[in-house]
């Protein structure tokens, strides 16, 4: 799965994750800027926080309720398009996946 992160100045990063990777590890793995991971993919922290573009999103797992409750507690606003980017995987199932990562408030 390629994922490429779009950061709020424009710049787009692409990664090739591997298979088990989510979407937070493998930016984590790139030191991409804006995803922290601060829990470990553990749903406590919701550093994590990233609006999902299609086309991957249509093929994503559905949002749990642990998700949906801590998607209440990101920095920057939650939109109809906000994920936990540790809820999703990096599978076969999707070629590219788009992802902006949320500006840091300052
Ligand atoms: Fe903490 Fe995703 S890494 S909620």
């Amino acid at each position: 799965t390629k994922i490429i992160y779009r950061q709020p100045d424009g710049t787009r990063v692409t990664i090739d994750a591997a298979p088990g990777d989510s979407v937070m590890s493998a930016a984590l793995a790139a030191d991409v800027d804006g995803i922290v991971g601060e829990c470990g993919g553990n749903m406590m922290c919701a550093t994590c926080h990233v609006y999902v573009e299609d086309p991957g999103a249509g093929r994503l797992p559905a949002m749990t309720d642990d998700e949906d409750q801590m998607l209440a507690f990101t920095d920057a606003p939650r939109t109809t398009a906000s994920r936990l980017s540790c809820q999703l995987p990096a599978g076969d199932t999707i070629d590219t996946m788009v992802v902006t990562v949320p500006g840091s408030r300052t």
